[in-house]
Order: structure tokens, then C-alpha cells, then sequence
């Protein structure tokens, strides 16, 4: 692709991302549920968990990167770390702002950018880095995870989170019932969503899930960038996410398939 076609579709898939993330609005985490379903917060819990237990220092500055509506950031400032908060959408970043408790708003600062600029314009070092749901939106994901390790103090953690996972089907068989589960959950995601009256918006991201369209993210090459860069991995987890709890209890325990992965490193 020529430099200037690939700058093009650069600037268009942040477009399409400042555009639906707006769409989006204070009904985000409403509109996915499969960020916030009982099965999905006990695997955030655990996760934070082990990010804090990785962190030496209780007061860490943390740059939780692509944060939206706040998922990873208000449970983070719950456990008292200074908070940088980073997003595209500056819609996303108000609603934030107004959830974020008055004792802690000091802890906190909020940066509308992209995080491509954002990161090339600073060399400010950070104790953690936290990520959820955001690379499949980047054109060029792995120039940021590049970046990303290099604003790692030495000793930093890395928690990359809820990305969707590229993989090889290995069985048909699993693959269909896999795949006819994602249809009932979303058929009762649908109705679920028209009965609260919320919005569907899923056909408006197929630019903005820029990475989809290669169907998702190999966490072994994330793997390989991360330690090019001098880290080394402390945990990879892959599972199953659904919009409803039920729906990835039935995927995890019963099909044992996968969809979704979570990594953590720590800068040596
Ligand atoms: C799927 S949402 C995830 C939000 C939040 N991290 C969560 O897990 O609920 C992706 C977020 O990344 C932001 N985003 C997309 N492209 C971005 C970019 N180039 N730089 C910074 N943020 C970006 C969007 O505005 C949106 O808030």
C-alpha cells in the first residue's frame, strides 16, 4: 500500500472510532455486557488482582490507555493508585469525569489523544500500564504495544486485557457448537437490549474494529513484541467472552472454547 493510502486509512479508522465511541455514550457499558457479566467481573477481579500483587509500589502511577467509560480506571482508583486515564473521545472522558467519586479526583487526570501521538509526544516513564478492549481498534497496534513497553519504568507492569483472540480452528465440531452458542447469546443480548430500550450500534464498527477484519490478535506475537522489549510475561489467560454469564459459563466449562485473551508483564 502507498504511504499515502496507508495514512489515509489510518486517519479513517480514527475517525470511525471518535464516531461510534460518541454513539456509544454513557450507555457503553450497558450496550456490552460481556465486559460486566458476573463470569467476566470475577475473571477482572482476579486479574486486578494479580496486576496489584505484580506492583511493588501501593501508590503506583498508573496509564490505563483507551479507558472510555472508566471499566479498568474506577475499580484501579478504588485501590488508591494515581491515575492517568487516556481515550480518543472526549464524549467517553466526560462521562468518566462525572464518575469518577470527589475524594479521589485529585488522584486522577483524563487526556483526550490518541494514543499513537499521545505516547510520541511524552517520554514520561509509568509504574503500570493497563489496557482493555483497545487494541483491536488501532490500525498500527503494534507500533503503540512498542511504545507502550518502552514507557514502562524498569520493574513496571503491563496488563493487556479483553482483547479478541486470532486463532486456528482445531475442531469443526467445537467450532459450530461455538458458534451456534454465540447466536442464541446474541439473539438474547438483541431482545434483551430493545427491551431496556438501549440502542444496538454493531453495524457501525466494522471500520472502527479495524483488526477484526484479520480476525483478531495473535497474543504470541504481543508476546514476542513484549519481550523484544525487555519484558517478561507473568501470565496469559484465553477464554471464552459472552454477552451473557450464562453463555460463558456454557463455553468455558462445558465446550472449553476460546475467544478472548488477557496478558500480564512486568518490564525486567
Ligand atoms: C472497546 S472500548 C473499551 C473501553 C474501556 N477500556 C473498556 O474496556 O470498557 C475502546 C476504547 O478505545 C478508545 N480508542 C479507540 N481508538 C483509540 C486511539 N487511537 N487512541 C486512544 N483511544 C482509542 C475508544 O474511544 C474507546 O473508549
Amino acid at each position: 500500500m502507498s504511504p499515502a493510502l496507508d495514512a489515509q486509512l489510518k486517519e479513517q479508522v480514527l475517525e470511525e472510532n471518535r464516531r461510534v465511541h460518541s454513539l456509544e455514550n454513557a450507555q457503553y457499558l450497558s450496550r456490552h455486557p460481556e465486559q460486566t457479566n458476573r463470569y467476566q467481573q470475577k475473571i477482572l477481579k482476579a486479574t486486578l488482582d494479580s496486576f496489584e500483587h505484580s506492583l511493588a509500589n501501593p501508590r503506583a502511577h498508573i496509564l490505563d490507555v483507551g479507558c472510555g467509560t472508566g471499566y479498568l480506571l474506577l475499580p484501579l482508583i478504588q485501590r488508591d493508585y494515581r491515575l492517568t486515564g487516556l481515550d480518543l473521545s472526549s464524549t467517553l472522558l466526560d462521562i468518566l469525569q462525572e464518575s469518577i467519586p470527589d475524594d479521589k479526583k485529585d488522584a486522577c487526570q483524563l487526556v483526550a489523544d490518541d494514543i499513537e501521538s499521545f505516547l510520541n509526544n511524552s517520554t514520561q516513564l509509568y509504574d503500570g500500564i493497563t489496557c482493555s478492549a483497545l487494541l483491536h481498534h488501532l490500525y498500527d497496534y503494534e507500533t503503540v504495544m512498542k511504545l507502550l513497553c518502552q514507557r514502562l519504568a524498569p520493574g513496571g507492569v503491563l496488563l493487556i486485557f479483553f482483547e479478541p483472540l486470532k486463532q486456528t480452528i482445531q475442531s469443526q465440531l467445537r467450532f459450530n457448537l461455538h458458534r451456534r452458542l454465540g447466536r442464541i447469546d446474541e439473539h438474547a443480548y438483541e431482545r434483551d437490549m430493545i427491551r431496556r430500550g438501549i440502542a444496538l450500534i454493531q453495524d457501525d464498527y466494522e471500520v472502527a474494529d479495524y483488526q477484526r477484519r484479520f480476525g483478531g490478535i495473535d497474543p504470541n506475537c504481543l508476546i514476542e513484541l513484549m519481550e523484544s522489549e525487555g519484558l517478561r510475561l507473568l501470565d496469559k489467560q484465553t477464554y471464552c467472552a459472552r454477552r451473557n454469564g450464562w453463555a460463558a459459563w456454557v463455553a468455558n466449562r462445558i465446550l472449553g472454547t476460546c475467544n478472548t485473551f488477557n496478558l500480564l508483564a512486568q518490564k525486567v
